[in-house]
């Protein structure tokens, strides 16, 4: 299998999540347009979705699937989203496709996260995968000197305008050790709107698709009385 036939495994798996009458919450990427496909099969049986992304958006809407505005509701049993990286803590990097900000918000509403993945994106330790970081226009280069003193080499990501209309810069060249302090310490620099660790709010669930098959590892903290 290649790597596209891995990332439409694991998508493929994750809609045996999906209850009858749920929202469903939707990220961004190509395994991510891989679930949604699958999910639009099934569009009778969903109320509908709240996206993380325009380009997921306009994914969903063309398949015919209700869109939710995240305000409207006060309760998201899951979302769906793929990953950069992932290591064994279930702390992810993200953003490879500039939608960090809206897909870190939709999760942080969700009550179980599920990432889908191939198996080439589990590391042992994040950061061969820049670290994608959102940043306001007027503060570009003074959050560039910033991240550089964390030991980083960041880069602005050529052409590219997120949905949020910012900007992003790529750290490269970081060994993280400790995800959920870097993702603190870079969301206090001034000018900052978040960066793409996803560790103090890591995946609950992981399906990581290789050539066997579609392996699946929950979280030793995703206890039930979270699932519910
Ligand atoms: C989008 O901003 C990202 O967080 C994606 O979830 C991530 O880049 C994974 O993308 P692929 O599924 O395309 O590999």
């Amino acid at each position: 299998m290649d790597q596209d036939q891995l990332k439409k495994a694991a998508a493929t798996a994750a809609l045996d999540y999906i209850e009858d009458g749920m929202i469903v919450g939707v990220g961004t990427g190509s395994t991510v347009n891989h679930f949604i496909d699958g999910l639009a099969a099934m569009k009778g049986r969903i109320a509908g979705a709240i996206s993380s992304s325009e380009a997921s958006s306009r994914r969903l809407e063309a398949l015919g699937i209700r869109l939710f505005d995240l305000n409207e509701i006060a309760d998201l049993p899951i979302y769906v989203d793929g990953a950069d990286e992932i290591d064994g803590g279930f702390c992810m990097i993200k953003g490879g496709g500039a939608a960090l900000t809206r897909e870190k918000i939709v999760a942080a509403v969700a009550r179980r996260f599920v990432c889908i993945c191939d198996a080439s994106k589990l590391v042992e330790c994040l950061g061969r995968f820049p670290l994608p970081v959102e940043v306001i226009p007027m503060a570009r280069a003074q959050v560039e000197r910033e991240l550089a003193r964390l030991g980083g080499s960041p880069k602005l990501r050529d052409g590219c305008v997120t949905d949020n209309g910012n900007l992003i810069i790529d750290v490269h060249g970081l060994q993280i050790t400790d995800p959920r302090s870097l993702e603190s310490e870079i969301n206090q620099i001034v000018g900052v709107v978040t960066n793409g660790l996803f560790a103090r709010r890591g995946a609950d669930v992981l399906l990581l698709a290789n050539a066997d098959g579609v392996e699946q590892r929950v979280a030793p903290a995703t206890e039930p009385s979270r699932l519910r």
